[in-house]
């Protein structure tokens, strides 16, 4: 029997640095040997959202350690190792760079390949690290900068069916968050407050919700919420707020989804499954009604586990797997890319004049 692949995969776009080592067995499962996420909340609190040269300075600081750490947990040597994986973009320049050396060094070094990842192809890729996942598929990436549906036709093939045209979808639960006082990043703490409270309590705008096929948008909802936050007075209204605007969310992506299925099968007939992926699909709540839905239409719904729908490195090191089955390796002189869309050919649908 041939040897597994081994891979390492360093994530540090935004504001965690992370290390992850894979492999697979003998079905070729993915199996996580180690998975270490060192987040730097504690760095940005005081900001109220993250600022990259702090961003930067921490990944420096910790990389190294971080990497020595997932080396150890795994058992695995560094000479065991068949290639290096690191998320190249979209993100912060100065925060990609960071991990993007490391891999590059680390992979020259050694004498492995290196793979440049696409941080959203590892959110993309990250339930196959726990569910059998064919492709095509259609995925509802949602996080702290994305907001997109996608046709996911197999490695590296990405048709964009919507996206949204303004804020992202994870933006909206943190702005939400700091507007009613909760520290950044507030997400996961709207969803502890919307237990709380009552979803009826206030109305809000549910933008573009009948146009702009599965185009989402975020950003009147946002300032709906500012409003209604500003004459706030007690807990009880605030926990009211957050179950408002979450009913809101569940209500949009329910309703985008299924315009979402209808495209999705206008061009893979025989496709049925539903991917949700990125930090805001950890949201229970936002599961159950997407869960909901595919029963309605007989898709059937996988998300990662909760602790890999965050930023993390083993999503990185799985596209690396992939890619790495496919001989699919990079140069040293692969650029960090800011902007790094998954679909090439799909159109800019940011800012004013935006044409639905
Ligand atoms: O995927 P991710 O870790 O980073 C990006 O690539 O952006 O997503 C982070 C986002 C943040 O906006 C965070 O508030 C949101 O995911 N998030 C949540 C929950 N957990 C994380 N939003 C709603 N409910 C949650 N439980
Ligand atoms: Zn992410």
């Amino acid at each position: 029997m041939s040897k597994k692949p081994i891979i390492l995969g360093i994530e540090s776009s935004c504001d965690e640095t992370a290390v992850s080592i894979i492999t697979e067995n003998k079905e070729s499962t993915p199996i996580i040997l180690s998975n270490i996420v060192s987040s730097q909340v504690e760095v940005h609190k005081e900001f109220g959202g993250v600022v990259p040269e702090l961003a930067a300075r921490s990944h420096i600081e910790k990389i190294d350690l971080i990497a020595k750490k997932a080396l150890e947990e795994s058992g695995v040597r560094l000479e065991d190792l068949d290639a290096i994986a690191a998320t190249a973009g979209p993100g912060l320049i100065v925060c990609l760079s960071v991990g993007l050396s490391f891999g590059k060094a680390m992979a020259s070094s050694l004498g492995k390949p290196f793979i440049a990842v696409n941080h959203l192809e590892g959110h993309a890729l990250s339930p196959k690290l726990n569910s059998d996942l064919n492709y095509p598929y259609l995925l509802l990436l949602i996080s702290g900068g994305h907001s997109q549906f996608l046709s996911v036709e197999g490695l590296g093939k990405y048709k964009r069916l919507g996206t949204t045209i303004d804020d992202a979808i994870g933006e909206a639960f943190d702005k939400t968050a700091k507007m009613l006082g909760i520290e950044f990043p507030g997400g996961p703490q709207i969803e502890i407050f919307a237990k709380k409270g009552n979803p009826n309590k206030y109305e809000l705008p549910r933008p573009i919700l009948n146009k702009g096929g599965c185009n989402l948008s975020f950003a009147g909802l946002k300032t709906a919420v500012l409003r209604i936050a500003k004459q706030i007075k007690t807990d009880q209204e605030k926990y009211d707020l957050a179950a408002s605007f979450q009913s809101t969310i569940e209500e949009i992506l329910y309703k985008k989804s299924k315009v979402a299925f209808k495209e999705f099968k206008n061009i893979n007939k025989d496709g049925n499954t539903f991917v949700v992926a990125g930090g805001v699909a950890a949201n229970k709540k936002i599961r159950e009604v997407l869960k909901k839905l595919c029963e309605e239409k007989n898709f059937k719904a996988i998300f990662p586990p909760i602790n890999l729908c965050g930023d993390n490195a083993a999503m990185i090191a799985m596209v690396g797997l992939e890619k790495f089955k496919l001989n699919q390796f990079d140069n040293l002189d692969f650029p960090a890319k800011p902007r790094w869309s998954l679909d090439e050919n799909a159109i800019f649908l940011k800012g004013a004049g935006v044409k639905l």
